[in-house]
């Protein structure tokens, strides 16, 4: 299933001269396919103008750093429309962006200054008890499937993170507490339906490049689980990281890790976000995090979305930010050791600059075959190991540091890649997670030994190379 880079291509992505577009292009200039759209879209899709509540609605993202100033927003409603949409955008060389949950940090890859794409009408959720199926729309976010899966016995894998879109995280890959047992979100879809760049409307399979507009999941039974959020001061790092480097000798499928170290401008601090898959933790299995001491814990057996609610994702849209990962096979003691001096590190010089300043960076520990679920895919190009994608992220207020940002991140993640490599880890070209990539990220780096392959499928599929001119990593 090459399938998901092009999924991803058409969710999310950097034109090449990306930087003039968002700088250079006067707004006025798409207003005629604005109203080329305006007029052939039918009543369930509706286009907006700037200075309406619904344009504010669809431009916005997670970060104010990703959301620019559209010439217009459209929602579509149908499929049908988004043929329509897809089609006049490929004849006027329209730059556009299409926006599921907008928690894209590398602006241009769900914004654009052309015509932006939202989702949001596709929000239809079906769970089909005949076929075990979860249907979500892609305007559908992790939190809001989840809710609506609760008590049914059923759930489906992804989404670490409540208000994330499902199809960003899907298009990506995805990651969630239960890939240790299943694999990732890519490894347990049933379909997708899409419309094509030539407009055509079709079911998942063979070719998929073009909108998305509906994941069909499989479901996997679940259970009350048990678990939370362990908070801890920055001087338990040290009993931090001991415990990490043993969790990682364990071999429990139901189980999975996240440790947050953070650098905020009150100081250092880390926390255990914990998770079993059964309403009691198999004995011993968190002991390490459970010794250290906190007096702050929402550790209990509770529904999957109990637990995942209470992952408070507080990220006021004032702020900018921008992601990058680092892709490790081990966090082994000089790679621990690694991270928590680039945190301190970075957070001390770019909070200096900036008083809003703060490092955000999860460590999240997979086992060996996590990649051992699923057929070949576009990311990740090797399937044989584990890398654990660790996502780093700065976030500030103040936009005359974001190139500041952006190198700061990329020797972040330089610094704890030498570390493993000094540790004998193979990762000087490990795959990054396209979800968690700076916009520069060269191909190679991503898809590894696919992208000749997934050229192939472009040019086959795309040959107008219309969804080039949407952001994202591009093909
Ligand atoms: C949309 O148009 C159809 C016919 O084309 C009509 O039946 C329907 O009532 C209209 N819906 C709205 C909300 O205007
Ligand atoms: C939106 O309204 C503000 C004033 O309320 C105005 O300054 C701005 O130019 C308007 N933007 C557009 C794109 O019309
Ligand atoms: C599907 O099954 C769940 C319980 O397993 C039940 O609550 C729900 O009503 C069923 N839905 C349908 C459409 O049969
Ligand atoms: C627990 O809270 C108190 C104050 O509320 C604080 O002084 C102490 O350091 C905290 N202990 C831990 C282990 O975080
Ligand atoms: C841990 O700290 C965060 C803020 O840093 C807070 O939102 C959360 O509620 C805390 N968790 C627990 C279990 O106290
Ligand atoms: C911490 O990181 C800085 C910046 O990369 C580097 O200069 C320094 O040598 C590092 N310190 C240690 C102990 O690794
Ligand atoms: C855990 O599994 C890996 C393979 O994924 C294996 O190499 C390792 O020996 C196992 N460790 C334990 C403690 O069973
Ligand atoms: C820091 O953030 C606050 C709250 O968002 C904002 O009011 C303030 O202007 C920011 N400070 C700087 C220096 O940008
Ligand atoms: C933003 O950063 C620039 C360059 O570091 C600095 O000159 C400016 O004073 C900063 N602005 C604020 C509001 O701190
Ligand atoms: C090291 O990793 C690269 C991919 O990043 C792979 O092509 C190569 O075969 C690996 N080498 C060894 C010795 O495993
Ligand atoms: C659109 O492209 C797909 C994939 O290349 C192809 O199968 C289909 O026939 C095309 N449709 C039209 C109307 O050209």
């Amino acid at each position: 299933m090459l399938s998901t880079a092009f999924l991803v291509v058409a969710f999310s992505l950097v034109p090449i001269s990306h930087a003039s577009i968002l700088t250079a292009t006067p707004f006025w200039r798409y207003q005629s396919t604005c109203r080329s759209i305006a007029n052939a879209i039918f009543n369930s899709s509706q286009l907006f103008y700037p200075n309406s509540t619904q344009y504010d609605a669809d431009i916005e993202h997670a970060g104010v750093s990703s959301s620019q100033v559209s010439a217009c927003s459209v929602e579509p409603g149908s499929t049908a429309d988004v043929s329509i949409i897809l089609r006049i955008l490929g004849s006027t060389r329209t730059p556009f962006a299409v926006k599921g949950g907008g928690h894209a940090f590398n602006p241009g890859f769900s914004s654009t200054t052309g015509v932006q794409i939202s989702m949001t009408r596709f929000s239809n959720i079906e769970l089909n008890n005949a076929t075990c199926t979860f249907d979500a729309g892609s305007g559908v976010t992790w939190d809001q499937a989840f809710a609506a899966l609760d008590s049914s016995g059923l759930n489906i894998v992804g989404g670490r993170k409540p208000t994330v879109g499902v199809a960003g995280l899907t298009l990506g890959g995805g990651y969630g507490f239960t890939s240790n047992q299943y694999g990732l979100t890519i490894d347990n879809m049933a379909g997708y339906e899409l419309v094509l760049p030539n407009g055509t409307i079709t079911n998942g399979g063979g070719n998929n490049f073009g909108i998305v507009t509906k994941f069909t999941y499989k479901t996997v039974p679940q259970g009350q689980v048990w678990g939370g959020t362990l908070n801890y001061s920055v001087d338990q790092l040290d009993l931090v990281k001991e415990a990490v480097l043993k969790f990682q000798q364990k071999n429990d499928t139901k189980a999975a890790l996240n440790v947050p170290v953070n650098y905020t401008p009150a100081g250092a601090i880390s926390a255990a976000l914990v998770f079993y898959n059964a309403p009691t933790p198999a004995p011993g299995i968190f002991d390490d995090f459970l010794a250290i001491p906190t007096n702050q814990s929402d550790i209990k057996t509770r529904s999957f979305v109990d637990m995942f609610n209470s992952l408070s994702f507080i990220n006021p849209n004032t702020v900018r930010g921008r992601v990058n990962g680092v892709s490790v096979m081990q966090y082994s003691p000089s790679v621990f050791d690694a991270i928590v001096n680039q945190t301190l590190f970075w957070g001390g010089k770019i909070g200096a600059l900036d008083p809003n300043f703060t490092v955000g960076l999860t460590l999240e520990p997979f086992l060996g075959d996590v990649f051992s679920h699923g057929p070949a895919s576009a990311y990740p190009p090797d399937r044989s190991h584990a890398l654990f994608p660790t996502g780093v992220s700065f976030e500030y207020s103040n936009a005359s540091l974001d190139d500041t940002v952006s190198n700061g991140l990329r020797s972040f993640s330089d610094a704890v890649t030498a570390a493993a490599v000094a540790d004998g880890q193979n990762v000087s070209h490990a795959a990054g997670y396209p979800n968690y990539a700076l916009s520069d990220t060269p191909l190679e780096e991503i898809y590894g030994a696919n992208l000749p392959r997934l050229h192939g499928i472009k040019k086959a599929v795309d040959p107008e190379n219309v969804m080039g001119l949407a952001g994202g990593f591009k093909i």
